[in-house]
C-alpha cells in the first residue's frame, strides 16, 4: 500500500535537479555514487564492532546443531552457502560482454533466500547469548547441546520476531522454531500472501498491519518494546544481520579462487545485488570491500518504484529521505524490494564503498525471470533477478561508460568478473513462478512482435 504522505517540496530540494524528474518519470538509470573513496583491502579499513571473522566463526561453530535440526543442510555439513554458476548463454541473450556469474542464494538451503544469511546468524547469535547467560551452554561447549529438551523447553518461553516483506521472515521464523522459540512476523497487509501462507503452515505467527514495510516494522518494534522475553530483528538497525550476510563475500572469495577469478585491479569483480533496505547487499558489499578494497564495485539494483539506497545516497544535507518524498509511490512487484525508506545502520556504510545504483522496471524484472528459466532453466522470483541489468548499464550508458573510465576499467571490462545475486525463488510455489514465467513470456513475445514490425 502506498504511504499516505504527499511529496515534499522542501526534501525533494534535496536531489540533484538533474536526477529528480528522471526518477519521478520512473526511467531505468544508473546513478554513480560520487561519494565513493578508494578503499585499501584489508581488514584494517573496518569500523570497530563489526567483526565479520566473529561471525563467520559463529556459522561454524553452529555446523553441528544446524545439520542436526535441518537435514537440508546434510549435504553441506551444516554449512549456510550457495553455489556460484557460470551464466554464458543467460549473458549472450542479454548481449553482455565478460564473465557472468549467478551466485545462487535463491537456492540457499531451507530458507531459500539471502536473507537467511543474516536471519540465521541474527538467531544463532541471540540464542547463544541467552544460553551461555542461563548456563545452557558454556563458552567451549558445541552448540549441539542447545538440542536439549531443557534448552528447548527455555528457548519456548522467549519469542523472536521480526517485520519482513517475506523472506527475512521465513529465513527467521523456520530457524527460530527450529531452535524451539516461538516465532512472530510482522507484515504489511498487502505483502504477498503465499509468503504469508508459508508462514502460518509452518507454525509461525504472522502479524498483519495497514500501511507498508516500514509501519509493519514500526509495528513489531513498538510490541516487543520493554518485554524481555521478545527479542526483535531489526531489518533497519541489526548489525548481526548485517554481518551475517557479510560472511557470504569470504565464501564467494574463496568460489572465485577456485575458478581462478580472485579480483585484482587487472581483472576487476562486479557484483550486483537487488536492494530492499540494503541490509543484505550491504553487509555482502562491506565485506567483499573488506577483503579486496577496490578491485570490487558493488552496484546495487532497486526498482524504479522505491529506489530508497539511491534516493538517501544521492541527498544533500542531513537526515532520512524516502522514496514517498519525492513521489514515488513504493509499489512493484518485486515485493522483497518494495522498501520506501533505507536502512539507517546501511547507508553510512555504504556512502563510500558503493560503486552506483542501478533502477529496474518491472516489466524488465518479468522478461528476466523468463530470460534465466529459458537460458539456464533457474527460476527466481523478481526481486532476486534485479541485479542482472547491471552490466548493461554499466557498458551500455553514459554514466556507467563515465564510471569505467573514471576508475581506469574501461580495457579490463572484455575479461571482468560479473556476479550476479540472485536472492530468492526456491520457497516461491509453482502457481507463483507459473504467473510470473507467463508475463515474461508475453512481454518477450509482444518484443519480438515489434522487432519483426520494425524490421518489416
Ligand atoms: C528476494 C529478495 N532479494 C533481495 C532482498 C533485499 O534485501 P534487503 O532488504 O536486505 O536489501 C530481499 C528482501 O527481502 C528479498 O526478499
Amino acid at each position: 500500500m502506498p504511504h499516505p504522505s504527499a511529496p515534499h517540496p522542501d526534501a525533494a530540494a534535496r536531489i540533484e535537479p538533474s536526477l529528480l524528474p528522471r526518477l519521478r518519470a520512473r526511467e531505468p538509470l544508473l546513478w554513480p555514487n560520487p561519494h565513493a573513496r578508494s578503499m585499501a583491502a584489508g581488514a584494517g579499513a573496518l569500523e570497530p564492532g563489526f567483526d565479520i571473522g566473529a561471525a563467520s566463526a559463529r556459522f561454524e561453530r553452529f555446523r553441528g546443531l544446524m545439520r542436526a535440526l535441518f537435514p537440508a543442510l546434510e549435504p553441506l555439513e551444516g554449512a549456510v552457502a550457495s553455489e556460484l554458476r557460470p551464466l554464458t548463454r543467460f549473458a549472450a541473450a542479454l548481449g553482455g560482454e565478460g564473465a557472468w556469474f549467478l551466485k545462487g542464494d535463491h537456492a540457499l538451503p531451507v530458507a531459500g533466500s539471502v536473507k537467511a544469511r543474516g536471519g540465521f546468524h541474527e538467531v544463532l547469535a541471540h540464542a547463544e547469548r541467552l544460553a551461555l547467560a542461563n548456563g545452557l551452554l558454556h563458552p567451549q561447549q558445541d552448540p549441539i547441546a542447545l538440542q536439549a529438551p531443557e534448552a528447548r523447553a527455555f528457548f519456548s518461553r522467549h519469542t523472536i520476531s521480526v517485520g519482513s516483506t517475506g523472506n527475512l521472515g521465513l529465513g527467521i521464523g523456520l530457524i527460530a522454531a527450529g531452535l524451539g522459540f516461538q516465532a512472530e512476523v510482522h507484515m504489511s497487509a498487502d505483502a504477498k500472501a503465499w509468503k504469508k501462507q508459508r508462514l502460518r503452515d509452518r507454525g509461525i505467527r504472522v502479524v498483519e498491519h495497514a500501511g507498508d514495510f516500514a509501519d509493519a516494522l514500526a509495528g513489531g518494534r513498538r510490541r516487543a518494546e520493554g518485554d524481555p522475553l521478545v527479542h526483535f530483528v531489526d531489518d533497519e538497525r541489526s548489525a548481526d544481520l548485517f554481518l551475517g550476510y557479510a560472511v557470504a563475500a569470504r565464501e564467494l572469495a574463496q568460489q572465485l579462487a577456485a575458478i581462478g577469478r580472485t579480483p585484482s585491479p587487472e581483472r576487476p569483480l562486479f557484483v550486483h545485488l537487488p536492494c530492499g533496505v540494503g541490509g543484505s547487499p550491504g553487509g555482502i558489499t562491506y565485506g567483499l570491500k573488506a577483503l579486496f578494497g577496490d578491485a570490487v564495485h558493488a552496484f546495487f539494483a532497486e526498482p524504479v518504484a522505491a529506489p530508497c539506497m539511491l534516493v538517501q545516497l544521492s541527498a544533500s544535507g542531513q537526515g532520512p529521505l524516502s522514496v514517498y518524498d519525492i513521489g514515488l509511490d513504493n509499489r512493484t512487484d518485486a515485493d522483497g524490494l518494495a522498501v520506501a525508506q533505507a536502512s539507517h545502520l546501511v547507508a553510512p556504510l555504504m556512502r563510500r564503498r558503493l560503486g552506483g545504483v542501478f533502477t529496474v522496471r518491472d516489466e524488465d524484472l518479468l522478461r528476466d525471470v523468463r530470460r534465466l528459466q529459458l537460458s539456464e532453466q533457474i527460476l527466481l522470483e523478481p526481486s532476486a533477478i534485479a541485479g542482472a541489468r547491471g552490466p548493461l548499464h554499466l557498458m551500455g550508458s553514459p554514466e556507467g561508460r563515465a564510471y569505467l573510465q573514471r576508475h581506469g576499467l574501461t580495457s579490463a571490462m572484455a575479461d571482468a568478473t560479473h556476479v550476479v545475486w540472485a536472492t530468492g525463488g526456491a520457497l516461491v510455489p509453482e502457481a507463483e513462478h507459473a504467473r510470473c514465467q507467463a508475463l515474461g513470456e508475453r512481454l518477450l513475445q509482444e518484443d519480438a512482435a515489434r522487432g519483426a514490425q520494425c524490421a518489416a
